[in-house]
């Protein structure tokens, strides 16, 4: 990614597609750009699945805007909404793809924000379920794995070790699966708009573009490709690399953990967050992780501190530590979500953006 050329990207791209793109608010300030070309470092930014074959001038609005996305700086984040939901079970309701995910996201959105405002413990876990469905692809398992659904549909999956806490949330999505299936949606897509819908319900949450199409597999995915908290840096760098996530990119991913409990690593302190503020989006995560000593209510995870002190994760870190963090990360965050989302998915082309069904946004609680 060229942060700096981003801007210029978003105003070329805004006229090349027809499906409106939203340009980053011109909320970083130039020190914080500057702090994130620093992070960037240069690395290559990767199309995936289908996108990999295909002419530019082969693509759909779709796949031209995950392309752009991907590799030409395109925010991920999105203001667009229904003017007019039709009622579920109408015949407008049926001929409009994503009529039934507004009535999906809002059943989701009950089970995701709690009575004060804050997201949940099944938004935590609806976040971490989107990851681990995808992140059990890399580029030598070709169109094995990813983001298909197996997490859940595969029950061998919930066994292993790296899946350990996952039991009640796999359970909702079965539930939700009985309950929406026969209007012909799928698990895997079931899963990432939830990951979305439990991220833009927390307070600060980015609202992240969400596409639906996927193909489901109920073979489990390849075992291995999921990280341990105990891995070294460099091993956990790269295991993200194969799957085309850079550092940048996995230092901003790694802010999920702003909303997240651990209960295994430490069972001792099992129910300990990683940052003071658990049932916020908000970038406290990354000065807590940064800074020498715990807080005391809080639970550090060793492999973000060994990866918050590796020299191509620190800068990005650090810039989002900073008082200007929360735009800039949200915008990593937004991007690098939409690529995680989209692992091991080889139908991109063919994908429908429903973004407009998400919830909106909670600036302040
Ligand atoms: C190096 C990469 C990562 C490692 C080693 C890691 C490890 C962990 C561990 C050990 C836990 C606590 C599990 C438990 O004891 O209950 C956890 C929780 C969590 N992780 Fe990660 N994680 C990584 C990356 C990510 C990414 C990329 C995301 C999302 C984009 C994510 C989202 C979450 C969430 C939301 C939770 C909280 C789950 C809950 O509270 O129920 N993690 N992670």
């Amino acid at each position: 990614m060229k942060v700096s050329s981003f801007a210029t990207a978003l105003a070329g791209g805004a006229a090349m597609l027809s499906t409106a793109v939203q340009a980053h608010p011109g909320m970083m300030n130039s020190s914080v750009l500057e702090a994130l070309k620093e992070a960037d470092f240069n690395e290559p930014r990767e199309l995936l699945g289908d996108l990999l074959g295909l002419h530019r001038s082969e693509l759909g609005a779709v796949g031209l805007l995950i392309r752009a996305i991907l590799v030409e700086g395109f925010d991920a984040q999105t203001n667009e909404y229904y003017d007019y939901v039709p009622p579920l079970n109408s015949e407008a309701c049926v001929r409009d793809t994503c009529c039934v995910w507004y009535y999906i996201a809002e059943e989701m959105t009950e089970q995701f924000r709690g009575l004060d405002g804050q997201c949940t413990d099944a938004a935590r876990g609806a976040i971490r379920l989107g990851y681990h469905d995808a992140a059990g692809w890399s580029k030598f398992t070709g169109d094995f794995g990813g983001a298909d659904g197996s997490i859940v549909l595969a029950p061998e999956e919930i066994l292993r070790r790296a899946n350990n806490g996952l039991e009640e949330i796999v359970q909702q999505y079965t539930f939700w699966y009985d309950r929406w299936s026969y209007f012909g949606v799928g698990m895997a897509d079931l899963i990432q708009m939830g990951a979305n819908v439990a991220t833009v319900v927390c307070p600060l949450g980015p609202r992240i573009r969400s596409f639906v199409g996927r193909h489901d597999s109920s073979i489990p995915a390849p075992d291995g490709l999921l990280p341990s908290p105990f891995d070294p840096a460099e091993k956990l760098i790269n295991l993200f690399r194969a799957k085309t996530i850079q550092p940048l990119g996995l230092a901003a991913l790694l802010g999920a953990h702003s909303t997240s409990r651990q209960r295994f690593v430490n069972p001792a302190r099992a129910g300990a967050p990683q940052d003071s503020t658990p049932g916020i989006w908000d970038v406290l995560y990354y000065a807590q992780t940064l800074a020498a000593r715990a807080a005391p209510d809080i639970f550090r995870l060793p492999s973000d501190l060994v990866l918050s002190e590796h020299p191509r994760l620190f800068p990005a870190f650090k810039a989002f530590a900073g008082p200007n963090g929360q735009a800039p990360w949200d915008f990593e965050y937004a991007r690098e979500y939409v690529r995680l989302s989209l692992l091991g998915v080889f139908n991109i082309n063919n994908l429908t953006d429903c973004s407009r069904v998400l919830p909106a946004r909670t600036f302040s609680l």
